[in-house]
């Protein structure tokens, strides 16, 4: 089969990330990469066309399909480029910065009818989909309810060299917590209102380093997030799951997914049932261990972006489900500004018409 010509939009931190992984793929030849850093981005990897600008990428090395790895704020509009030339996007989380650009990019995408893919790495995950598999199998029961924690220390350092992650909007919420979000969304429920608290008394920067989240699932099922990035703990999905080298792991669940019948932690994925089906607070409980294998979420994703580009796959998110974990997010920071709950079934039907 023919390799599928793909180009990288931004070589930083993650869009790195991606080209080594591209590199080992057998399934992709890569064409170009944009950076506006392109002296330096062309020195890093020796052998690669790389572009100042992203529309030379499009319009010259013509790919088949992009990874945009770009800040935050050009996702639109780079997303739209790739729409507008028929280009197949996997783009990185969060789709886009605001809800209105989320709304503009999934338009141009529906109209001209490429395939879509939000870079939520971790849905790529075998314990995510063996969660996920067996929530679906009511292994526990109808889901009561979640407890969930992501608290780790963030160096002083990783603030002094971004000062923006010091400013509203860089804080553990948008940054952090869409992950989580995300998650909970694919594996659990539909998440249908949030309430929120948030403090930045810890640092005192502008931006919170702690916050609470309460959200409510549409079966019913209610959840609570604990979420700092200035408290040393083992709880957080990148250290339970060892998901990479720059976060040691702990092993440790941050998840308890709560149902009639059980509990299952994650990422363990122990399940914690009664004998007989017991449902009685007298008798004993124990835990069962299952298991799922281990593999690289960012090849997997790549494996899947390649069948869903083919035509074998159903993506597992377009970008109008990538809008709807955005929505979620940004709604809790704005509960946690507000101090009022929100309900999002208007907002997620207002998406989806815009
Ligand atoms: N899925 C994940 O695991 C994961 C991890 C980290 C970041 N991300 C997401 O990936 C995106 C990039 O994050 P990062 O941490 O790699 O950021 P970064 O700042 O390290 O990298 C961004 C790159 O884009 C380049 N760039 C800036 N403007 C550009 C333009 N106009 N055209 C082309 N390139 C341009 C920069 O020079 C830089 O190399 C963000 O959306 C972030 O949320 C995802």
């Amino acid at each position: 089969m023919t390799r599928i010509r793909i180009g990288v939009i931004g070589a930083g931190l993650i869009g790195r990330k991606h080209l080594r992984k591209l590199a080992e793929h057998s399934n992709y030849e890569l064409v170009g990469i944009a950076d506006v850093n392109a002296k330096q981005v062309a020195a890093e990897q020796p052998g690669a066309r790389v572009f100042e600008d992203y529309r030379k990428l499009l319009d010259e090395a013509r790919p088949e399909a992009v990874i945009i790895a770009s800040p935050n704020q050009l996702h639109a509009e780079n997303g739209i480029a790739c729409a507008r030339r028929g280009i197949h996007i996997l783009i990185e989380k969060p789709v886009t910065d605001t809800l209105q650009t989320s709304a503009d990019l999934i338009a141009e995408v529906r109209k001209a009818g490429i395939k879509s893919l939000v870079g939520h790495h971790r849905r790529h995950h075998e314990q995510v989909k063996a969660l996920k598999a067996l929530v679906a199998q009511g292994r526990i029961g109808d889901v009561v309810g979640v407890s969930a924690i992501w608290a780790t220390h963030k160096p002083a350092e990783y603030f002094k060299i971004a000062p923006w992650r010091s400013q509203a909007g860089g804080g553990p919420i948008l940054i952090n917590l869409i992950h989580e979000i995300d998650f909970m969304r694919f594996a659990i429920g539909e998440i249908v209102a949030v309430s929120a608290i948030a403090a930045n008394r810890q640092r005192s920067f502008a931006v919170e380093d702690t916050a609470a989240a309460l959200v409510e699932f549409e079966n019913g099922a209610l959840g609570t997030f604990f979420l700092s990035d200035c408290a040393v703990s083992p709880w957080t999905m990148e250290q339970g799951l060892g998901e990479s080298p720059e976060f040691p792991y702990s092993g440790q669940s941050s998840y308890r997914v709560m149902g009639r019948r059980g509990t299952l932690e994650f990422p363990s994925l122990d399940q914690w049932i009664q004998a007989n089906d017991a449902q009685d607070w007298n008798k004993p409980i124990q835990a069962q261990a299952n298991h799922a294998g281990s593999i690289d979420p960012y090849v997997a994703q790549l494996d899947h972006f390649r069948d869903v580009i083919r035509g074998v796959a159903t993506s597992l998110q377009p970008v109008e489900d990538g809008a709807r974990s955005l929505l979620v997010t940004l709604a809790i920071a704005e509960a946690a500004t507000s101090g009022r709950r929100i309900d999002l079934r208007e907002r997620y039907a207002a998406l989806s018409t815009s």
